[in-house]
C-alpha cells in the first residue's frame, strides 16, 4: 500500500479483530516504526508496555465497563439508543494490548524546544502512536486507542511511576475486516467533516481562495 492508502484504510478497531499470533518480527517492526518518530529535542520520551495477560487486560475491560455506563447515563436518549450499538475497545478480542507512555524528563534538562513547551513531549509520544498506527495497518493489523477510563488507574495496575504519563491504551491484533470509513460513520454518530471549513488563508477565520477549495473538494485519498 503506498502512505495514502494506508492513511485512508487505517482505522479504530474495535469489532474487527481475529485471534491469529501477531508474530514477534512483525510486532518488532510496528514498535521500530514507533520509535522511528519525531520527538522534542529528540528525547524518546516514549515507552511501551506489551501486555497479554488475561487477567490485567480484564482489570481494565471493567475499568471501561464502568465508564462507559457513566457516558452513556449523561446521554440523551437519542443518543443512548446510537451508542448502544457502538463498541468502544477491543481488550480482549484483540491479539494484544499497548500501553504507550511519555516521560517529560526524558534525555536530561537540555532539550531543545522542550523548556518552552512542556506538551511537546506528549506530542513526540502521540506522533509515535500514530507511526505505529499506520504501520501496523499496512501489515493489516489494526490498532485501537481505548480512553475510557480513568488513567491513574490504569497506570496502577501497570505499575507505572507517578512521574511518568500513560498517553494510550491501545489494542492490537490482525484484522478480519476492511473498512474504509470509521465505525462512528458507519453508526451514524458522526460524519467527517468538509475539510474546506477547516482551512484559512493567513488569519484566522479567512477563507483561502477559491482555487484551493476547488481542488479540495476534487480530492479523493
Ligand atoms: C486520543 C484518542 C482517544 C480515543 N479513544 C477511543 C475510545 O476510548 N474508544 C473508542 O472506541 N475509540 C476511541 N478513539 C478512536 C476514535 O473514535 C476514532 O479515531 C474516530 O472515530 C475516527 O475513526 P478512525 O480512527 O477509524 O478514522 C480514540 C481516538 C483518539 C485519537
Amino acid at each position: 500500500m503506498d502512505i495514502y492508502t494506508v492513511i485512508k484504510k487505517r482505522r479504530d478497531v474495535r469489532s474487527w479483530f481475529d485471534d491469529r499470533v501477531i508474530p514477534e518480527n512483525v510486532i518488532a517492526k510496528i514498535l521500530m516504526a514507533a520509535h522511528y518518530a519525531p520527538s522534542v529535542g529528540f528525547s524518546q520520551p516514549w515507552n511501551f508496555i506489551m501486555i497479554k495477560d488475561i487477567s490485567t487486560r480484564n482489570k481494565i475491560k471493567n475499568l471501561v465497563i464502568e465508564k462507559r455506563k457513566e457516558f452513556e447515563s449523561n446521554l440523551s436518549e437519542e443518543k443512548k439508543s446510537l451508542f448502544s450499538d457502538i463498541k468502544i475497545e477491543g481488550i480482549m478480542e484483540s491479539y494484544m494490548n499497548i500501553a504507550v507512555t511519555c516521560d517529560f524528563e526524558r534525555s536530561g534538562p537540555d532539550i531543545i524546544g522542550r523548556s518552552t513547551i512542556k506538551e511537546t513531549s506528549e506530542y513526540s509520544a502521540v506522533l509515535a502512536i500514530e507511526n505505529m498506527w499506520l504501520a501496523a495497518r499496512s501489515e493489516n493489523i489494526g490498532i485501537g486507542w481505548i480512553s475510557f477510563f480513568n488513567p491513574e488507574d490504569v497506570k496502577k495496575i501497570l505499575k507505572i511511576p507517578e512521574n511518568i504519563k500513560l498517553v494510550a491504551y491501545l489494542a492490537m491484533g490482525y484484522l478480519k475486516e476492511e473498512h474504509d470509513i470509521p465505525e462512528l460513520q458507519e453508526k451514524k454518530w458522526k460524519d467527517r467533516m468538509q475539510l474546506e471549513d477547516l482551512i484559512f488563508s493567513e488569519k484566522w477565520n479567512n477563507k483561502p481562495d477559491g482555487q484551493l477549495i476547488k481542488s479540495i473538494k476534487n480530492t479523493y485519498l
